[in-house]
């Protein structure tokens, strides 16, 4: 099982940027627990970030090509402005889990747009940094191939 985990602007921030809403944990060590989750329960974890949206965009079409089995993406603020990335899932077909930090549904009314989220199996809002844990327990469950009784 292989998943991609892409995280969009200002995540590389976490820890630094506004606790109240995404917590205290460093991006490195949210990355370390993902990793460290992955390989307990044998999944390839392909861990990027980037600020710029055409990365992300890159991303979800690298995954098609090496063969992914799914992608977990916090889009950040191209969450609610991006149909370039909707466009991406759209094109490649993989199971995309969208995650978010914080309860995007509880805040600003311009966070309750998601143009990613009619492309995605699954959406995880609130739980912290648990939601991408969460993420990728629901792909391995649900789309890990061949090796289910
Ligand atoms: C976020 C919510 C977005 O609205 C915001 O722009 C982010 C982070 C979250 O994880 O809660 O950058 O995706």
């Amino acid at each position: 099982m292989k998943l991609y985990v892409l995280n969009g602007p200002n995540l590389n921030f976490l820890g630094i940027r506004e606790p109240a809403h995404y917590g205290s944990t460093t991006y490195l060590q949210l990355i370390k627990l993902i990793e460290t989750h992955c390989a307990a329960n044998q999944i390839e974890a392909v861990c990027r970030q980037s600020n710029h949206e055409g990365d992300l965009v890159d991303w979800i079409q690298e995954a098609y090509l090496e063969h992914a089995d799914g992608i977990v993406i916090n889009p950040g603020a191209y969450t609610h402005t991006s149909i370039a990335l909707l466009d991406a899932v759209k094109s490649v077909m993989l199971p995309t889990v969208e995650v978010h930090i914080s309860k995007v549904e509880e805040r600003e009314d311009f966070r309750q747009v998601s143009y990613i989220r009619a492309a995605c199996v699954k959406t995880i809002t609130g739980h912290g940094i648990n939601g991408y844990l969460e993420a990728i327990d629901f792909l391995n469950r649900e789309y890990r191939k061949g090796e289910q009784v």
